[in-house]
């Protein structure tokens, strides 16, 4: 079956060894019925002709903004809005740099900064390159704009050293890729708030008040709302989990109030709304600027109450909105979940609680209640966080298909 079949398929090939492994990705990507088109860097030229990638593509490869010979320019933003999915491969260390910087000095980097479909790169470089802090930081830096990162693969590289840096093989590339354009896409049009992750509230300079939250359950849930074709703000606390999808855009915070402030800016845009952070109930009255001393035996901190965004944007709410929350109880669950719905003007809650193991903070795994206005309920197994997620997004459908039908 040719599983991509009318879709469109935008290649950068940079220069580096791994460019060979490119025309064989064309092959497999054509035999599933994609169209591909290829932008080379110049440096790419070295490594793999043009002749052989437009020969397998079918199309003329494009290097330039201007074609010497016809003069003709090349519009990179027709081809950041022609494609379905842009692939970079090979990835080399140098236009990596570029694209999280957003240097514009090349065809295939203004490509990719006008760009409005999903992104894939697939780095390969050597192993020392590869595990370079400044690397990993513009990586992160791509992952953190919706990018979605083929980790290199181990062996044997070029320079004959071994360990990670290789670009990953064209069929587990067209696996990613398949992937990509295989989900339903009925969120398309919707776009989705989501408060992750836990909150750190500063005691000084070194010091802050915190919780458990790794960020996974949101996180989960933004990457299947992205997956179904959302447009996805993440308003992340402090999380070392990686936004893995494309069209997650996540905007990092440290403190309840920052998280706030960001989630409010977005609020009169968002359709659907998902508050899974941790946020910290309460933070000290006073940051001090200094470390604190340690001095007496006891330490009194005077906290105050951060502000409740769940409580204050469910005022703001209106009737198109849909706002999901989350409680986390270790007791008396139930009736505070209830409580919570109707306190925070929620669609419906998702209680974990720290009784059941498996459940609730940093775990990969969820079992969740959820309760809904009409005071039904819902229990779930113990399930991947990701498949917790995927209800979610199912029961916000349902609420919206509803409101649609009446
Ligand atoms: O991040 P993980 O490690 O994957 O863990 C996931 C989780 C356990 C953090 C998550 O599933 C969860 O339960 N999140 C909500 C935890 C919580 O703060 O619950 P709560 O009962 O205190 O708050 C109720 C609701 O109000 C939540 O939707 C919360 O996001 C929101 N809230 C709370 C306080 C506050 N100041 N502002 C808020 O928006």
């Amino acid at each position: 079956m040719a599983f991509l079949q009318r879709k469109k398929i935008l290649i950068g090939v940079t220069g580096g060894i791994a460019a060979y492994k490119v025309a064989s990705l064309i092959r497999l990507l054509i035999k599933q019925g994609a169209e591909v088109k290829v932008i080379m860097t110049t440096s790419a030229l070295a490594f793999i002709t043009p002749l052989t990638l437009s020969t397998l593509s079918k199309n003329k490869v494009l290097v330039d903004f201007f074609d010497q010979k016809s003069g003709e320019w090349t519009n990179h933003v027709e081809l950041g809005l022609w494609a379905d999915l842009f692939l970079i491969a090979p990835l080399s260390a140098n236009t990596l740099s570029k694209l999280a910087q957003g240097t514009s000095d090349n065809l295939l980097v203004a490509t990719y900064l006008s760009a409005r479909c999903g992104v894939m790169v697939a780095p390969a470089m050597d192993l020392d390159m590869y595990k370079h802090p400044s690397v990993r930081k513009n990586l992160e830096t791509l992952r953190l704009h919706g990018v979605t990162v083929l980790d290199a693969g181990t062996g044997e590289l070029a320079s004959g050293l071994h360990g990670p840096g290789r670009m990953i093989e064209p069929e587990e590339i067209r696996e990613k890729i398949l992937a990509f354009f295989d989900t339903k896409k009925d969120l398309v049009g919707e776009v989705f708030l989501i408060t992750a992750g836990p909150t750190q509230e500063a005691i000084d300079p070194v010091r802050y008040i915190s919780n458990h939250s790794s960020g996974k359950m949101g996180i989960a849930v933004a990457e299947e709302a992205a997956r179904r074709g959302a447009k996805v703000y993440l308003v992340l606390g402090p999380s070392s989990v990686i936004v893995d999808v494309p069209a997650v855009t996540v905007i990092p915070v440290v403190s309840a109030q920052e998280m706030y402030e960001e989630a409010k800016k977005i609020h009169p845009d968002a359709t659907c709304v998902v508050f899974s952070a941790a946020v910290a109930d309460y933070g000290p009255a006073e940051v001090s600027a200094e470390k604190v001393k340690k001095s007496d035996e006891h330490l009194t901190l005077v906290l105050k109450k951060n502000v409740d965004i769940a409580l204050t944007l469910g005022k703001a709410k209106n009737t198109d909105q849909i706002h999901v929350g989350f409680a986390l109880e270790t007791e008396n669950e139930a009736e505070n979940a209830g409580k919570k719905l109707r306190k925070k003007n929620f669609d419906f809650v998702v209680l974990n609680s720290l009784k059941d193991e498996g459940a609730g903070f940093k775990t990969d795994t969820n079992k969740v209640t959820y309760f809904f206005s009409d005071d039904t309920r819902l229990v779930t197994d113990l399930v991947p966080k990701k498949q917790i997620a995927v209800q979610i997004i199912d029961l916000i459908k349902k609420i919206r298909d509803k409101q649609e039908k009446e």
